[in-house]
């Protein structure tokens, strides 16, 4: 087989072994299509994804899970959910809890994404007590972090996407970190068509990696997988998923159809 790209950073730790990041895009399906419509995607998903080079994850409303898990047997499709409570049971009516998702066959949930920020008042604490909610049920956290517009105004953009970054991962210890993907989503390119450039993009993921480097050292950074999102298509996904520190994307509109195809299929 001819070296695929997609299989990404081939790197050598210290003692010589490789490291390897796996390219995972997943879609962020927000509050749209029913459980119907949810199938009728997959279905036309199968056929046409690559899911032997990339991990191709699905992130539909809470209640498509089930149809969706369903609908993606047999498949490398993943599953995941948009949010999950922190605590693991309780009167805490309209939430769910990680081994709730976890029994129904879901494998990844997105934490602290910025339109729950924004709506629902998600801090970085709660994002952080649910990172380790969702480790200890088995799931992997999809981790978003961004600056809005004002802030990389203010040139506080490496310094927010940090601190969201560390208090995100506090408490949790290497090995657990390694299981982790982190979401840069800067707010400002979210749903607007104004994409990141590949080297603003790259910019912030690279220092991502650093902060990771500095708490648990540079082993663990160099396998934890980092994604950009915000105004994905088929037509950047490439130059985007072609720099050194994007491992992937979250793409939100253009995951709705089968478009997501041209993407997750990127060169
Ligand atoms: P868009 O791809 O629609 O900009 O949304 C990105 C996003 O928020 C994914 O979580």
């Amino acid at each position: 087989m001819p070296f695929n790209k997609k299989l990404n950073l081939i790197l050598f730790n210290l003692r010589g072994e490789i490291i390897m990041r796996k390219k995972i895009i997943a879609g962020n399906w927000k509050m749209n299509k029913t459980p119907k419509e949810a199938v009728e995607l997959i279905n036309t998903l199968k056929g046409s994804i690559d899911t032997d080079n990339v991990e191709v994850v699905v992130c539909p409303s809470i209640v498509c899970l089930s149809a969706v898990v369903e609908a993606t047997k047999g498949t490398n499709i993943g599953v995941g959910a948009q949010n999950m409570h922190f605590e693991a049971n309780g009167a805490f009516t309209g939430e769910t809890s990680a081994s709730m998702l976890a029994e129904l066959g879901v494998k990844y949930v997105v934490l602290g994404h910025s339109e729950r920020r924004q709506y629902f008042a998600e801090t970085d604490v709660t994002v952080n007590q649910k990172t380790i909610k969702a480790l200890e049920a088995g799931l992997v956290p999809i981790v978003c972090v961004g600056e809005t517009l004002e802030d990389r105004e203010q040139n506080v953009t490496i310094e927010l996407v940090s601190l969201q970054t560390k208090i995100a991962l506090k408490d949790v210890s290497a090995e657990d970190a390694k299981k982790v993907v982190i979401a840069y989503e800067p707010v400002w390119a979210i749903g607007t068509g104004k994409t990141a450039t590949s080297e603003q993009a790259e910019e912030v993921c690279k220092a991502i990696r650093e902060v990771l480097a500095d708490v648990y050292g540079q082993e663990t950074a160099d396998v934890i997988r980092i994604q950009y999102g915000g105004s994905v298509n088929g037509a950047n996904a490439n130059e985007l998923f072609n720099m050194g520190n994007i491992d992937g994307g979250l793409v939100g509109g253009a995951s709705l159809t089968e478009g997501f195809a041209d993407i997750v299929n990127y060169k």
